[in-house]
């Protein structure tokens, strides 16, 4: 049998971090709460999640493992147009839902809401398509960046503005599936 990895600090990747941001425990913790607060406010309804990729799969999977309520699953992959370091607030649509939302009661789910210009797009082109609610859950967001207001319903955490990989997060493809979020060590850009 596989022994199942417990401390944060056995995992392979573990080596490359400076600083672990939000733990394991506290991402799960969190959205154990949330999923409580989703079972609630959905007990009725029949919810569907749309997350967008590809940073939102892990957060996801591991909310939607703790919601009772019924749950569909969609999701879109968007690229904002842009400088890496700046975005335009422009998004095109890579993959479009599967779904038709209208009249559905959809949640988005985010990794995190940087400047929220992604959200923003994405809101205002879902609402267009008629769903009978539209909410959003981020795991995380940068108050420091945020440019524009987000009505998001359900949020984990507040992060300081700097670079963080891990849980759905990446650094050129790579750190997505830590279980934390954390801070890469200087030496890692370098190599
Ligand atoms: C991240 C994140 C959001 C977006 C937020 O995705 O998952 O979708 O950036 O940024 P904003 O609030 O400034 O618009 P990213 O573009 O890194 O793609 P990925 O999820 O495929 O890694």
């Amino acid at each position: 049998m596989v022994g199942a990895r417990t401390a944060q600090t056995d995992h392979p990747l573990h080596d490359d971090i400076d600083n672990v941001v939000v733990s394991s425990e506290q991402i799960q913790e969190r959205l154990q709460d949330i999923a409580a607060e989703i079972d609630l406010q959905y007990a009725d309804r029949n919810v569907l999640l749309v997350g967008v990729l590809k940073g939102a799969f892990i957060v996801m999977a591991d909310l939607a493992r703790y919601l009772t309520v019924p749950v569909e699953f969609d999701f879109m992959a968007v690229s904002s147009y842009g400088s890496a370091t700046q975005t335009s607030g422009v998004v095109r649509i890579l993959k479009d839902l599967d779904l038709d939302i209208a009249g559905r009661h959809v949640l988005v789910v985010e990794d995190i809401v940087d400047s929220g210009l992604t959200l923003n797009y994405l809101l205002r082109n879902l609402r267009a398509r008629g769903p009978a609610s539209l909410e959003i859950m981020a795991l995380l967001s940068k108050p420091d960046q945020i440019r524009v207001d987000l009505p998001i319903r359900y949020h984990g955490f507040q992060v300081p503005n700097v670079f963080v990989v891990g849980y759905g997060l990446d650094y050129a493809e790579r750190y997505r599936h830590l279980p934390y979020v954390g801070t890469l060590k200087p030496s890692v850009y370098r190599d």
